[in-house]
């Protein structure tokens, strides 16, 4: 959630490097920045922090002067203690030697803080100062910088998360870092090298990296990086080479990125068909992971948010296409109140970032419990990916905006993949259906005006919406009304739209807008039924039908295409509508309040 960034080198100067980093971290948590930066030639620490935006930040840093090679800096989303200056990240020792910025959650900080700080004047009431503190008595006491890491990081609870990144204002070269469950990188250059928690940061700077796992500790200077392992030996790891383009995660000509990631959808498609069909049409996902599916007599997909909406659809078409039984859970339930499992089961986790700390959580049982599990992620290398017995890229390219757009498409559709090549249908070419899909959401995209029109005089000066559906348009209204909810902050819910007579149909009132979304020949008169009634109660109602169900009165048309994928056509208007919601209320749309793109907290 929080972004962290650091630099060591010789030959430029630090606070553009690290500020330009910021600014790429900025999606993931942003209510205050900070950044220091030892000025080796005056002896000085220079400090800077400010409440909000990373441009503010840059303000304050540009009258102030910062000189210096090297450097660490960081975005936070609040956890412990409100957003303000003394809040924000570095956080200082109070004898001034030592900065620390840090990623995720310390449990058991105030018992640390009362059994050895107590004579300590604190200043924030972060976790992150404690362990800087403590880093200080340990160092007072006699220890090395390094030593007091490593001893700071022994005393955290089991369940404590953090990536840690440390400046010794008397050793203004070198950075020290530690991390247990966040994810941090080491990222390799000529006379430099640099520290981030997203390689997205640093592209600019090199595409080469190391990945710290967890409960390591590094040392990195210009020109050295050491790499211990928890028992303090010294390590050797392979840097990886990470093949994105740093303009792929620039937002071009768009205002937001959303928008952006939103038109990006047919090509992400086109990726996935790439990737995953060879020239003869064959499926190339692997024999032995297929092997494994098969062999298991249940599936269970884990995710949380978006990616959960996406399993919903997931699990119907595995379900039907493969006829292999599948459960769908949120990560975070099922993480700490575990349903029973079948005798073979086999999991599948969706996660955009790969970091989702409630999947990991999951994850990391079941590794435990020896069974097998498949993830699908956009960030290869990330955690998810790593600890997973099998990973397939989603190949959505970075996804920026908090919302999540293309990464739900992505998933979908290799979902589909998946469940196709399990299945033994005949009846519908998939790589001929999706490359149609491709220009069908291209045409969506193309006609985006209509949905700014029907978002301003519908839901732009709503305090309230629904969204309903049946089958896979009850999946996608859940997505919608989240999508709506995140951004535009209008009180949205998604229903199956039969339960809506079982007591929402309270809520409706005249002028409510209740959008619906009717694609499945099967429920396609009774879900006609559901709209009457809303209409009956004064609702201000919005179809979007698919051809052969379309009435006259219907707001927007899809054409026809297999059932269970016309969730790849659906979300489309919807993540639309929620997009001009949130522009016509005056809102910034890739960074609504109180959320974080990457959720490594539990
Ligand atoms: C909503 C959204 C979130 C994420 C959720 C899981 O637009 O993006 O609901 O889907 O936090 O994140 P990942 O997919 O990275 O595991």
């Amino acid at each position: 959630y929080c972004g962290i960034v650091g630099y060591t080198g010789l030959n430029y100067q630090s606070a553009p490097i690290l500020l330009k980093g910021l600014e790429k971290l900025e999606y993931r948590g942003y209510d205050s920045a900070g950044i220091y930066v030892p000025d080796t030639k005056d002896q000085l620490n220079q400090l800077v922090k400010e409440k909000g935006r990373v441009a503010e930040l840059e303000n304050l840093v540009a009258k102030s002067d910062v000189e210096g090679t090297s450097g660490i800096a960081h975005t936070r989303w609040a956890t412990h203690g409100v957003p303000s200056v003394e809040n924000a990240h570095p956080q200082v020792s109070a004898d001034g030697r030592f900065y620390l910025v840090h990623n995720g959650v310390i449990e058991n900080y105030l018992a640390l803080k009362h059994q050895y700080l107590e004579d300590v004047p604190f200043v924030s009431d972060t976790d992150t100062e404690v362990a800087v503190q403590l880093i200080a008595k340990f160092v007072a006491e006699g220890l090395t910088t390094f030593d007091a890491l490593r001893k700071m990081t022994s005393l955290l609870a089991d369940n404590s998360a953090f990536g840690f990144l440390l400046m010794d204002a008397e050793d203004p070269d070198t950075l020290y870092v530690a991390k247990r469950k966040s994810p941090l990188l080491i990222g390799l250059g000529e006379d430099f090298n640099v520290v981030t928690s997203d390689a997205i940061a640093m592209l600019d700077q090199t595409h080469d990296f190391i990945e710290l796992l967890d409960d390591e500790v590094a040392k990195i200077t210009p020109d050295t990086v050491k790499l211990y392992d928890a028992q303090g030996k010294l390590e050797h790891r392979e840097p990886f080479h990470i093949d994105i383009d740093a303009s792929e995660a620039d937002k071009g000509t768009y205002d937001y990125y959303m928008l952006k990631e939103i038109d990006e959808q047919p090509v992400v498609i086109r990726h996935l068909l790439d990737k995953y069909f060879d020239d003869a049409g064959k499926i190339l996902l692997g024999d032995q992971l297929l092997a494994d599916i098969q062999a298991a007599d249940r599936l269970y997909i884990v995710a949380a948010g978006t990616s959960y909406h996406a399993g919903l659809v997931g699990a119907r078409m595995l379900e039907q296409w493969a006829g292999l039984p599948t459960e769908v859970h949120v990560a975070s339930e099922f993480a700490y109140d575990q349903p029973l499992l079948s005798q073979k089961p086999f999991f599948i986790f969706l996660s955009q970032s790969g970091e989702t700390a409630d999947s990991r959580e999951v994850l990391q049982n079941i590794n435990r419990a020896g069974f097998k599990s498949l993830t699908l992620t956009n960030v290869s290398n990330s955690t998810l990916w790593r600890e997973a017995t099998y990973a397939l890229p989603l190949m959505a390219g970075p996804e920026i905006a908090v919302a999540s757009t293309k990464a739900y498409v992505a998933q979908v559709t290799l979902e589909a993949i998946l469940a196709y090549a399990l299945s033994s249908r005949l009846d519908l070419d998939l790589e001929k259906e999706l490359s149609r899909i491709a220009i069908e959401i291209q045409a969506i995209v193309d006609d985006k005006l209509t949905f700014k029109r029907v978002a301003e005089e519908l839901l732009v000066n709503s305090q309230s919406a629904f969204y309903i559906g049946r089958g896979v348009d009850a999946d996608v209204a859940l997505e919608a009304a989240l999508k709506l909810k995140e951004i535009s902050y209008v009180q949205a819910e998604g229903f199956a739209a039969g339960e809506l007579k079982h007591g929402t149909l309270a809520l409706i009132e005249d002028g409510t807008p209740v959008i619906t979304l009717l694609t499945q020949p099967k429920t396609a008169g009774l879900v006609r039924g559901n709209i009457a009634e809303t209409q009956a109660r004064g609702a201000d109602t919005f179809t979007i039908a698919t051809k052969s169900l379309a009435t006259d009165g219907d707001g927007y048309v899809l054409p026809d295409v297999d059932p269970l994928l016309a969730p790849l056509l659906t979300v489309v208007p919807t993540q639309l509508l929620a997009y001009y919601t949130s522009l016509g209320r005056g809102l910034d749309v890739d960074h609504p309040r109180n959320l974080a793109k990457s959720v490594t907290v539990q």
